[in-house]
């Protein structure tokens, strides 16, 4: 294994590499799905981000960011799309090119990141939520509408919008290493758990949702691995999807705030849980919590 360089893109034939690590990190086809280099340099020339990682002369990671507005926010940086080579991942390298991008926007004066993600994705929620420390106040069914990469084929893009305050003590807690998500046993007493699940053979499916609003906090499960629940059960996938889009829209529409990731180990299974808390932003960002 090689040392990891992070750094600009040195020229506008690099973008040909970048977008070759797209097609591998979310398993796309082709090249249709991907952003073409041309819009990669005219972001980079327009008050954009667009840092590499390197090993050994070839990129394995990139980051890719542009400004975004919105009446909620005002400025602020919009990432719309982090990615590392499946033969890379696990290394800590998508966790660098974030620092990398959250060093860079701190500079150029922003105090808030923005993107989206599939919530029903366990990884990608661990990283976001677990090692970044975001929080999510949005949720939208079907956003991109039919995507075809492998990673979203077969089902409908629902996703997060999740907000990165870059400069908050939450954020500079989380990864700074000084704060960790709760475990399922600390919250387990303290919260409302709207979704029942139960095994069919070896996977995971939803049996009942009941949405009630009576606690503070409330603790959502999702899949375990969706993508294999996806090769394994298309329905039981798709049922998920449909089930949580009900869970995400109510609480949401309440006022509760995704707060954590928490990850389960239970007799060699992965669960996964997402940790909604009704309060204000500004407790939350100081990195006030109300299970310790
Ligand atoms: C998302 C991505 C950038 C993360 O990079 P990575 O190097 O694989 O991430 P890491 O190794 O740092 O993190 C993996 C973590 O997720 C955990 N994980 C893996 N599968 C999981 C699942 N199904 N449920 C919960 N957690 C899971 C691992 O246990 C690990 O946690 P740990 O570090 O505590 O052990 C990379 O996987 C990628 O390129 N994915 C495709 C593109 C993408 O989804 N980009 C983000 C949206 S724009």
């Amino acid at each position: 294994m090689g040392n990891i360089v992070y750094r600009d893109v040195r020229d506008a034939g690099e973008l040909w590499e970048v977008m070759d690590v797209m097609k591998d990190a979310w398993g796309m086809e082709d090249y249709t799905e991907a952003v073409p280099p041309h819009i990669m340099w005219a972001i980079m020339h327009n008050g954009g981000l667009l840092k590499v990682a390197e090993e050994d002369g070839r990129v394995v990671g990139f980051v890719l960011g542009f400004t975004g507005r919105d009446e909620r926010h005002g400025l602020y940086h919009y990432s719309h799309m982090v990615g590392v080579r499946r033969s890379h991942r696990g290394r800590g390298i998508a966790l660098r090119l974030k620092l990398e991008q959250r060093k860079w926007a701190i500079n150029n004066g922003y105090s808030l990141v923005i993107w989206t993600y599939d919530p029903h994705q366990g990884l990608n929620a661990r990283f976001n939520f677990g090692k970044l420390g975001v929080i999510n106040r949005e949720f939208y069914p079907n956003y991109y509408g039919e995507m075809r990469d492998s990673i979203n084929r077969g089902l409908p893009s629902d996703r997060f919008r999740v907000e990165w305050w870059i400069q908050s003590p939450r954020v500079e807690m989380r990864i700074g290493g000084r704060d960790r998500p709760p475990s399922f046993d600390e919250v387990k007493d303290l919260v409302y758990m709207p979704v029942t699940t139960r095994l069919k053979g070896s996977l995971r499916v939803v049996e009942d949702v009941k949405l009630a609003t009576r606690d503070e906090l409330v603790l959502v499960e999702f899949p375990g691995d969706i993508n294999l629940l996806r090769e394994n059960d298309l329905r039981e996938a798709l049922r998920w999807k449909l089930e949580l889009r009900k869970v995400f829209s109510y609480y949401i529409d309440r006022g509760y705030i995704v707060v954590e990731h928490i990850p389960l180990r239970e007799n060699g299974e992965r669960r996964n849980f997402y940790l909604l808390w009704r309060t204000g932003i500004n407790p939350l960002l100081r990195g006030d919590y109300p299970w310790r």
